[in-house]
């Protein structure tokens, strides 16, 4: 049977073909001009950026490899992971506020939601697996990922694919080594095979082996070669290591820079526009420095990915009132409780200060706490209508509140003399921190097109005049212009005025409770002890303040644990340099490092405190190495105190060769009742204890003796070690 249509693929596979033949055969019957325009985004260069300047990238989804005559629907990218970024969409707490949560459960619930509000949207296509490791806390997009640690960021990034791939396609991003956010465009990362293989790639394996359908490159070049054209990430490790079988997208606009090179080395499709490749591929393909059979094999990749995921992507979307809908309004209350970690929870007068008595009075004061806080204001940003803040969650909560901006410490101090409790909510914004687009680099200006085809420019305009209206929240006006401006942070620190006002209010009232909104690790040892009770909940999200209420009345007791470390000063952590033009990417960073160096961390990776308390008794921990491969590691975890609550158990492995870093193997989130046991059981597959062999390019399999700890955190004094062999 012919197939010239993409209907005819679809059929020819129900009939038995295979996808990849299908696809072929599609691919076969399309025209040169087709072809060449599947491999880059469908809307033209100047008019596609003037319309994102002025809120196109919440009206509609950019396409890519659309061919009307052959049926052949292409993709329609959306962004995330806060949510769906077009249209008034339920905004969620960011990805490292989930990330507190350790729970791929909810995590894989939360990528349902917002899957179905990407459909409804109409499109296919989302950025929202953002997966790169948090090397350094200062990074500004740290919010966006979930950690500092590979697995733990790879479980829940899978989590998230499986939610969302149940309705549109998950473009995981950005492969590979992106944790800087100021010299994005610039920057090269030389990182050695070890470190690459063990710290910066296993998480984006986890997430191929979940079936991503789309890998998004990265900006920056990873030793000597843009990664949007580098041979070495995106065909030898990705295809021919890994076997990915979807299509890869670069990065927004800078993320390729040579026609010829990044389709031989293994692109797909340049993003978002036709701009780079639409100006020089034909030639390119005239010169032979690249050929047809390049060509070819990306459209491949393309329509197989669209047959592959055809039942899904062919099912009815929800109605567009999905966006914001109250399920999915409650989902974002229960993450944004879910999130918060009680960081400490000291006793005023014998009793902890949390959780407070509804009917006390409370003094809610600081320049955040009646604030919308999402995050960043990058591509993540969410515009969500219906946003409730820490204030509004309170006065919903407590008995009495009473309230002051912080603008004047003193003024705020006889406030918060005046109440019970005072919550002094201290942080950034995203002006402090998020996605940068800086002043350009004149060599990627040179990339730009001299001007758009007049044609591609009406049919661009007349889809827009015809899209869903969309409506922009105030807060946006409270940009000092750009389209990003938050970059990594300059320190750790709180601003020096919050810190003032931390100072002043505890000193006015006893019990004075910091909560802290901020996208990954803040320094707070300046002020730590001079407040009984710390909470961090992050940016999160459009119930922010009802889900941190629920945590402080005690309606929700506290389960979030860090997923990275805070450490007591920022000299402990490795260099983090915004502006630099190369970096090395080791195996150290984050609780490796401080462990590496012998330096107590303020707060540890996995650390998290409750309203109750829990054990995880030695005597009932054992490490057993199944006979058909698994490490299992059961116990249980017994809840010593008088509330229900749920622990998170870690096990980390140390390896035979003891200058390797430990590593977390796996964990588990229990429920338990208040006095209660609950068995866990922990299954780490034993590749998980591979390391890797640079010489022979290729992980060597595990064997010697290795150290198990079951633990409540990373730098837990009750953990409990067991030792296993492997032959
Ligand atoms: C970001 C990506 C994002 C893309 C499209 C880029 O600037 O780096 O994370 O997916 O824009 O919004």
């Amino acid at each position: 049977m012919a197939i010239t249509t993409f209907d005819d693929a679809r059929a020819a596979v129900r009939a038995g073909t295979s996808i990849d033949d299908a696809a072929a055969g599609l691919v076969a019957s399309m025209t040169p001009e087709e072809r060449l325009w599947c491999l880059d985004g469908d809307q033209p260069t100047w008019a596609g950026l003037g319309s994102l300047g002025s809120g196109g990238y919440h009206r509609s989804p950019f396409p890519a490899a659309q061919v009307e005559r052959i049926g052949l629907d292409g993709v329609a990218f959306a962004d995330g992971p806060r949510g769906c970024v077009i249209g008034n969409a339920t905004a969620f707490p960011v990805s490292m506020a989930r990330g507190a949560t350790w729970d791929p459960d909810l995590e894989e619930r939360i990528g349902d939601a917002i899957g179905r509000e990407l459909r409804a949207a109409g499109a296919n296509l989302t950025g929202a697996v953002c997966i790169n490791v948090l090397r350094h806390p200062a990074w500004g997009r740290a919010q966006e990922t979930y950690g500092e640690d590979p697995f733990l960021v790879g479980e829940l990034g899978a989590a998230l694919t499986r939610g969302l791939q149940g309705h549109v396609l998950a473009c995981v991003k950005h492969f590979a080594c992106n944790s800087m956010e100021n010299a994005r465009f610039t920057v090269d990362v030389t990182v050695d095979e070890v470190a690459l293989h063990e710290v910066y790639l296993p998480h984006f394996k986890r997430i191929v082996d979940e079936g991503v359908a789309s890998v998004m490159s990265a900006y920056n070049s990873v030793n000597g070669e843009w990664a949007g054209q580098s041979r070495a990430l995106l065909t030898d490790v990705l295809r021919d290591e890994w076997g990915f079988e979807g299509f890869v997208i670069s990065d927004w606009i800078f993320g390729m820079r040579d026609a010829a090179t990044s389709v031989t080395a293994g692109l797909d499709v340049e993003m978002p526009y036709r701009m780079v490749r639409a100006q020089h591929l034909p030639d390119a393909l005239e010169r032979g420095d690249a050929s047809w059979d390049d060509v070819d094999r990306s459209v491949r990749r393309i329509v197989a990915t669209l047959l592959r995921f055809d039942e899904v992507l062919s099912a009815p979307a929800s109605p567009r009132s999905i966006l914001g809908a109250p399920e999915h309004r409650a989902l974002a209350r229960e993450a944004a409780a879910r999130s918060v970690v009680l960081l400490r929870n000291e006793s005023v007068d014998g009793t902890p200060v949390l959780p407070l008595d509804p009917s006390a009075s409370v003094a809610v004061v600081g320049r955040l706490a009646d604030r919308v806080n999402l995050g960043d204001g990058g591509s993540s940003d969410v515009w969500d209508l219906d946003c409730h803040t820490v204030l509004d969650g309170l006065r919903d909560a407590v008995g009495t509140v009473t309230h002051d901006d912080g603008s004047d410490p003193d003024r705020a101090a006889s406030v918060a003399a005046g109440a019970d409790v005072a919550l002094v909510v201290v942080g950034y914004t995203f002006l402090d921190e998020g996605e940068y687009i800086g002043s350009t680099d004149p060599a990627l200006t040179k990339l730009f097109p001299p001007a758009d085809d007049p044609e591609l420019v009406a049919r661009f305009e007349a889809a827009n005049a015809a899209l869903a209206p969309t409506e922009q929240p105030e807060r946006i006006g409270e940009r000092p212009g750009g389209f990003s401006v938050g970059g990594d942070r300059t320190s750790l620190r709180l601003l020096d005025e919050d810190v003032a006002l931390i100072r002043a209010v505890a000193a006015a009232n006893p019990r004075t409770v910091v909560a802290i909104q901020a996208g990954s690790a803040v320094v707070m040892s300046e002020w730590a002890e001079l407040v009984p009770g710390i909470v961090q909940p992050w940016y999160g999200g459009c119930q922010a303040g009802p889900g941190l209420a629920d945590v402080l009345v005690g309606d929700v007791v506290p389960s979030a644990r860090l997923p990275f470390s805070v450490p007591a000063d920022e000299s402990d952590l490795p260099p983090f340099d915004r502006d630099a033009t190369s970096f090395t990417y080791d195996r150290w960073h984050g609780w490796w490092h401080l462990r590496r160096t012998g330096t107590a961390p303020a707060y540890p990776f996995g650390f998290g405190l409750s309203y109750t308390t829990f054990e995880v008794p030695g005597d009932d921990v054992a490490v057993e190495v199944a006979s058909d491969g698994p490490v299992v590691v059961t116990g249980t975890v017994r809840n010593t105190g008088d509330r229900d609550g749920a622990d998170v158990v870690q096990v980390y492995g140390r390896l035979p060769d003891t200058e390797a870093p430990e590593r977390l193997l796996g964990f588990a989130r229990v429920e338990v009742p208040a006095g209660g046991s609950v068995p866990f059981r922990v299954e780490v597959p034993v590749d998980r204890l591979a390391t890797r062999d640079p010489a022979a390019h290729a992980w060597a399999a595990p064997k010697g003796t290795y150290v198990i700890t079951v633990a409540r955190h990373a730098a837990d004094p009750a953990a409990t070690e067991r030792r296993i062999d492997l032959v």
